[in-house]
């Protein structure tokens, strides 16, 4: 294995739906990279495409409705859109795990945490990682051994995300347990199969505001001692300043800015990014005085011409609604995709936020 390789690489990845109202345009040219250890941001309003392209890794994406016109998909350099269905239930099962918005649809509620927690342990890595909890597992146990050493794997799971009485508590089933305690036993799942690329879409936004913060602290920790490489959706950049070391931000369909953490927030180049980060609540506009961004995200079925945000961006030149504007490159580890910079390069019109500072300075 090479470990220099990225660990998923989506290149040009097109994905059309076919609806009633005709062909949407979903996904037009996603290139997203996450080398091993990454914890990126995917960041963008609803309807964006963030969903469509994490599940494009697992090969995910309802098809039909769904089809993928182009691109590639690769996961530790095999080619995902290449393997048949078993060989991707194998891929899932053992190297990825996934985390939803809302954790009552994620668990089943005829099943105890305990049913449930110990099937998704043996169906990831299983044995492996039990060895690396219980020195006791020398030899390959029976079945019976097996379930036996997973529940105790369970338990400690359930410990470290912060269960009280585990023993006890594994035995409940999930209606017994809060929205922020649900999401905990998901991560605790999640974690327990030392994925090696875990997908979380949006994992705190249906939780109450003051659990949210206790469930990122949490997710933080668990990524860090599992050195875990996440992809993280969220339409929350005050999320990504403090869990995250890059950013991919996209809008109506494709990556539009993407780099490491602190140039993006100090240094934002994309008007969709710079509209973005000025609707933040910040110490100084606390009384929701929120520029924003005028407007709403197009529709997929017909998308504005050349850069989809033109009708939006400020800045629009005449240029703008001809060709999507290329990829170029800013610096060492950012890239942006307007037409703004075509000319000038990296000295161009970047904001520099005075509120970033601020932000980052959250994020340690
Ligand atoms: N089952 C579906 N049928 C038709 N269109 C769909 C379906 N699922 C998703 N889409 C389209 O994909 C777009 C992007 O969805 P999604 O990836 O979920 O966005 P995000 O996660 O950024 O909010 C939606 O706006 C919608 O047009
Ligand atoms: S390419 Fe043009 S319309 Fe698109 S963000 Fe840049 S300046 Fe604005
Ligand atoms: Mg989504």
């Amino acid at each position: 294995m090479d470990r220099s390789a990225p660990l998923v690489a989506i290149r040009d990845l097109r994905l059309n739906f076919h609806t009633f109202e005709g062909v949407a345009r979903t996904l037009v040219g996603v290139d997203l990279t996450l080398r091993r250890g990454d914890v990126l941001g995917l960041v963008g309003e609803t309807g964006c495409g963030k969903t469509m392209t994490a599940l494009s890794i697992p090969r995910l994406i309802p098809c039909p409705p769904g089809e993928i016109v182009a691109g590639q998909v690769l996961f530790d350099g095999q080619d995902v859109l290449a393997k048949s269905e078993a060989e991707m239930q194998e891929l899932r099962a053992r190297r990825m795990a996934l985390i939803f918005q809302d954790p009552t649809t994620n668990l089943n509620p005829v099943f105890t945490i305990e049913e449930q927690m110990v099937d998704a342990i043996l169906s990831k890595q299983g044995i492996r990682s039990l060895w690396s909890y219980t020195p006791v597992a020398r030899l390959l146990p029976t079945p019976r051994e097996q379930r036996r050493q997973a529940r105790q794997v369970a338990v400690e799971m359930l410990r470290r995300v912060g269960i009280p009485q585990p023993e006890r508590r594994i035995h409940s089933y999930p209606h017994e347990f809060s929205g922020g305690m649900k999401q905990r036993v998901l991560i605790a799942m999640a974690v327990a199969g030392r994925p090696d690329l875990l997908i979380a879409d949006e994992p705190t936004t249906a939780l109450d505001v003051s659990i949210q913060a206790q469930i990122l602290r949490l997710f933080k920790r668990l990524v860090q001692e599992f050195h875990l490489t996440v992809l993280l959706i969220t339409h929350n950049l005050g999320v990504v300043a403090r869990t995250c070391n890059r950013v991919a931000v996209m809008y109506a369909g494709r990556v539009v800015e993407e780099g490491d953490v602190r140039s993006i927030f100090k240094n934002p180049q994309h008007p969709y990014t710079q509209g973005l980060l000025r609707a933040l609540p910040t110490r100084e506009h606390r009384k929701g005085e929120l520029e924003g961004i005028p407007g709403s995200i197009p529709s997929p079925l017909a998308p504005p011409s050349g850069c989809r945000f033109h009708p939006r961006c400020p800045h629009a030149l005449a240029v703008c609604p001809e060709e999507p504007p290329p990829m170029l490159p800013m610096g060492p580890n950012h890239r942006v995709a307007c037409y703004l910079y075509a000319d000038h390069g990296p000295a161009g019109a970047g904001e520099d936020l005075d509120d970033a500072p601020a932000l980052l300075g959250d994020a340690s």
